[in-house]
């Protein structure tokens, strides 16, 4: 068996000895390379980012900004990253790093690295535009659109990364004056190269073991036959329990890599994703396809955590705060799982509507010898779709409360209504007293007061640290009627 081994800034670099749980930050720092900072070793800061070099659909690369305090190192055997002394040095600065220093961008230093890492993830992206090279009278004003520099830097790139003393006006300067790669630049060169295969892994250390199955089959028989196993996809949600609650898990079986689990179809009646590609990819490739998870993408996590966080993991976990169940109810989805077949060569795969997945607090139909393969979207789509998250922040936290609408208005009457509901109950669920009291009905302010008053009594909200229970029902009573008013705006819009 060849040796478990990670190349770091362009050299090999074994896993002997290390941890089966251990994090890519651990393995970095314990290697010497401690320019990856830890701030919180729960994926909310970013001073840990390191480029990870992932697959394009064109069979080059691109390097993919990762948080490497939630990675299990272990998943990156035979993978390929880049962390900030792999950008550039103190007597040759990477660009990024130049211009950091130049708008001063960094001050006590901790957060740099991260957001170097970050930026340099934006800095490689093949589709940035500037967008002087445009037209600059159809396409967008370099002035007035907030999220975007004029050279065409998605300031949602660094959304995962937190300074505490610098201020964020010269770390965006910075990023907004950052050029092209020259065509020299070994990190650009690379991008043409295909990323590194999978790598099929079975380390044990001290007792405790970590593979990565060869094939589907594989991964399933192993469900089978170890009861102990667990699943890991992009670790978003396990990276923290490693890290913060001190879990391990004899086995852990990473499957996110499995091509199986990462395909993304477009049919006429279907839209199928696969439940281990990772949410920006899934945001990428559908493109605005599915208008309801565009608004929901933005909202969930951060860019750091989106390149690794699974619609696998989302439902994997049960929680009845996950950001996707609501919407996924409100679209009408289903999830498709996948368990060995008899005789064990093959894979069997049942449907079951998302709508009865959750049984009961982080707990579903899915059977401990099966994972999620995909989640299926039946097409047409409803006409009026909106996902509404309530958290403290607008941006990189978890739902006091999330709410999907889609409706399907037709001639000012309510034809078809499916609302999905995250926060308010033990498990996610569909509002259905209030779609009852909208389908059918003129789409109007009598109805949707009425229906509102409906929702605002769906679940059974309680109490915790991030809201209340009477907060929970006001904001599901705010969110129809907020949908109602934009809805009413719209078409001012249309007719005006
Ligand atoms: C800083 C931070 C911010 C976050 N913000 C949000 C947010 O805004 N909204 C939100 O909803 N979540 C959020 N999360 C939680 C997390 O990112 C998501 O739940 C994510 O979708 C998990 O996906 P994953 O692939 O990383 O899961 P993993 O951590 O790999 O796995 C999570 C669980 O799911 C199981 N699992 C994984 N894949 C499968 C599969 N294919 N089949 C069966 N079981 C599977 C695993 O066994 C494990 O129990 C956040 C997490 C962090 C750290
Ligand atoms: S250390 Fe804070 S995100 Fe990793
Ligand atoms: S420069 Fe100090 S945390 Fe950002």
């Amino acid at each position: 068996m060849p040796d478990i081994a990670v190349t770091v800034n362009g050299q090999q670099r074994p896993l002997v000895g290390t941890p089966a749980h251990a994090t890519a930050l651990d393995w970095l720092r314990d290697s010497g390379l401690s320019g990856s900072k830890e701030g919180c070793a729960e994926g909310e800061c970013g001073a840990c980012a390191m480029l990870l070099a992932t697959p394009t659909a064109d069979g080059g690369t691109a390097w993919t900004p990762v948080n490497a305090c939630l990675v299990p190192v272990y998943a990156l055997d035979g993978q390929e990253v880049v962390t900030a002394e792999g950008l550039g040095s103190p007597e040759d600065l990477h660009p990024v790093q130049e211009k950091l220093a130049e708008a001063g961008g960094s001050q006590c230093g901790y957060c740099t690295p991260g957001f170097a890492c970050s930026m340099a993830g934006e800095y490689y992206r093949a589709d940035r535009t500037p967008i002087e090279a445009t037209d600059a009278a159809d396409g967008p004003c370099p002035v007035h659109d907030p999220e975007h520099g004029p050279n065409g830097f998605d300031l949602h790139a660094l959304s995962g990364n937190l300074c505490r003393c610098t201020g964020y006006r010269p770390i965006r300067d910075a990023a907004y004056t950052l050029g092209s790669p020259e065509a020299d630049d070994p990190l650009q060169q690379r991008l043409a190269q295909p990323a590194p295969e999978p790598v099929a892994t079975d380390a044990e250390v001290d007792g405790a073991r970590f593979v990565r199955p060869a094939s589907l089959v594989e991964a399933l028989r192993i469900l089978q036959e170890e009861k102990d196993a667990l699943l890991v996809a992009g670790s978003t949600d396990w990276g923290v329990e490693v890290n913060i609650r001190g879990r391990r898990a004899p086995l852990v079986v990473a499957i996110e890599q499995l091509p199986e689990l990462r395909t993304l179809t477009i049919e006429d009646a279907v839209v199928e994703i696969g439940a281990a590609l990772p949410l920006s990819e899934v945001e990428k490739r559908l493109d605005g396809r599915i208008p309801l998870l565009a608004q929901l993408f933005p909202q969930f996590a951060s860019r750091l955590i989106r390149n690794r966080g699974t619609f696998g993991g989302n439902l994997g976990t049960g929680s009845p705060i996950g950001d996707t169940p609501p919407a996924l109810l409100a679209l009408r989805a289903s999830v498709v799982l996948a368990s060995l077949a008899e005789g064990g060569s093959g894979v069997v795969l049942r449907e079951v509507d998302l709508a009865d997945y959750f049984t009961g607090y982080r707990q579903t139909v899915k059977r401990a010898d099966e994972l999620i393969r995909a989640i299926r979207i039946p097409l047409p789509l409803a006409t009026t779709t909106a996902f509404h998250k309530i958290a403290k922040r607008r941006f990189d936290d978890i739902s006091s409360v999330a709410v999907a609408f889609a409706l399907d208005i037709d001639g000012g009457i309510v034809t078809g209504a499916t609302i999905g509901l995250g926060g308010v109950a033990a498990t996610p669920l569909r509002a259905r007293a209030t779609e009852d009291a909208l389908i059918g009905k003129p789409w109007n302010i009598v109805t949707v007061k009425a229906a509102a008053e409906i929702l605002r009594g769906e679940g059974t909200p309680m109490s915790d640290h991030r809201a209340s229970s009477e907060y929970r029902s006001l904001m599901l009573n705010t969110a129809l009627l907020k949908l109602y008013s934009a809805t009413v705006i719209e078409s001012k819009e249309v007719s005006a």
